[in-house]
């Protein structure tokens, strides 16, 4: 087996290695370092979208502010996690992100952490901080490409495609992973729907408990991707571990 390469660097004074190719955020996470950061998560790729998890990286002299989360480790960098500079940018984000989202607890919380609690900024208050996380779980992971940004600038959101949220499979997966919760599931009877996209499915029915356990457009979805059997999801993950 291949020995994996590593990289030596110092974050904040500190020698630290990590794999290469690794991007600087989780290493530094890893290693305790505290940065703020809302558009990360280890199961999708980096975007770089809200631009809280800023460093200072010096290399050959040189020292540049990025985004940690969308920098790949190397040799010989020095990364400074909290300069005044960081901090005075920090904040206007914060500011920034406290007019779109006042509402959202999360944003409310970072912002305090970092000694912002006004915004001297117009409030917008839509609690999508555009962060890409859903369009990301959803294309990535869940692979069904349902969602994705629509429009520039102050009208830029997350939407599926001309409003017809079609390719939803109204699995929850953005649900979940939505940092300001404002992707809302609700499940009515037999139905579920995936609130902010307008998407509602029926629920199989487990043909032994006869409980409503998952939209059967997802179900059928996985069947033909996977190629199950047809009759794989008749009874539900409960009732099938129990024989
Ligand atoms: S609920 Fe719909 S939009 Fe959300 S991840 Fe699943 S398929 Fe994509
Ligand atoms: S809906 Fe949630 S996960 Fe999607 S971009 Fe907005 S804040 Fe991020
Ligand atoms: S976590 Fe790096 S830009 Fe959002």
């Amino acid at each position: 087996m291949s020995e994996k390469e590593l990289v030596r660097f110092k974050i904040d004074g500190l020698e630290v290695e990590a794999e290469r190719g690794s991007m600087l955020l989780p290493v530094a996470l890893d290693y305790g370092f505290e940065i703020p950061h809302l558009c990360h998560h280890e199961a999708v790729s980096p975007y770089g979208a809200c631009r809280l998890c800023l460093v200072e990286v010096t290399k050959n002299g040189r020292t540049r502010m990025t985004t940690s989360c969308t920098y790949p480790v190397e040799d010989v960098i020095e990364v400074s996690t909290d300069t005044d500079q960081i901090r005075r940018a920090r904040r206007l984000l914060l500011e920034l992100l406290l007019a779109r989202s006042s509402r959202a607890e999360l944003i409310q919380r970072v912002a305090k952490e970092a000694g912002v609690t006004e915004t001297r900024f117009k409030a917008v208050d839509d609690d999508c901080i555009l962060c890409g996380l859903c369009e990301r779980v959803c294309r990535e992971v869940v692979e069904a490409n349902a969602i994705s940004f629509v429009n520039r600038g102050d009208r830029k959101e997350v939407a599926p495609p001309f409003w017809d949220p079609m390719a939803c499979i109204a699995c929850g997966a953005c649900v979940y992973i939505c940092p300001t919760d404002c992707i809302k599931m609700e499940e009515k009877g037999d139905e579920r729907t995936i609130v902010r996209w307008k998407r509602t499915l029926k629920m199989q029915k487990c043909k032994s408990c006869g409980k409503p356990f998952a939209p059967l457009f997802q179900l059928n979805w996985i069947i033909d991707k996977a190629s199950l059997p047809k009759d794989f999801y008749d009874v539900c993950p409960v009732c099938k571990q129990m024989g």
